[in-house]
């Protein structure tokens, strides 16, 4: 079996912000391209995986940005943006949208959605979302929206991200 069976690694509040994020990355999740239009026309888009379904009634969904972001700025400003779940074939895009040099979208296929938000084409989701909130979640940005239109496929497996690492599923049945 992979892993330690025992030694627990530990945070205390005030200990090294490492071992939090270590821990944080016990949780393992999805991974998504958050991407929105500014008032220019420019797109922007960020790799996320702070991703999380909120409501249904009213639809709501979560995404946290962290504040130093270049792509925070524009994405809390923005009255729309699109939430890209990705699938496995989509680390390329991943890696690049959390990578900080080069023209992510001129690496990336993509399309338009309301408000001009990017919609990666292969995405297993997309959500099109209205701007609903945005609350001040300590170095991150909580950006709440409302989901406006929604697709998804379900045939294709989602890319995973855990300890640092991108993943696949293993289960089939
Ligand atoms: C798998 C993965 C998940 C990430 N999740 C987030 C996230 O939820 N929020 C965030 O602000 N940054 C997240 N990042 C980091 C950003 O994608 C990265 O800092 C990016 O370069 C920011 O781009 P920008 O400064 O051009 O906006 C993640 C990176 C990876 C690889």
């Amino acid at each position: 079996m992979r892993g330690r069976m025992s030694g627990w690694r530990k945070f205390e509040e005030g200990g090294d912000p490492r071992s939090l994020r270590d821990a944080f990355g016990s949780f393992a999740t999805g991974v998504t391209v958050v991407t929105c239009r500014d008032a220019d026309g420019t797109p922007h888009g960020l790799t996320a995986n702070s991703f999380t379904s909120l409501s249904l009634d009213p639809p709501l969904l979560i995404v946290c940005l962290a504040k130093v972001t270049t792509s925070a700025g524009p994405l809390t400003e923005s009255e729309r943006f699109a939430v890209n779940v990705l699938r496995t074939e989509q680390r390329p895009a991943s890696i690049t949208f959390s990578t900080p040099a080069g023209d992510r979208f001129g690496k990336t296929r993509w399309e338009e959605g309301l408000g001009g938000a990017p919609l990666l084409t292969g995405s297993l989701a997309m959500f099109e979302c209205a701007r609903h909130a945005v609350h001040d979640g300590g170095d991150h940005w909580i950006l709440v929206g409302r989901v406006e239109r929604a697709r998804f496929e379900e045939g294709p497996d989602p890319l995973l991200y855990f300890r640092g690492r991108y993943r696949r599923l293993h289960f089939d049945d």
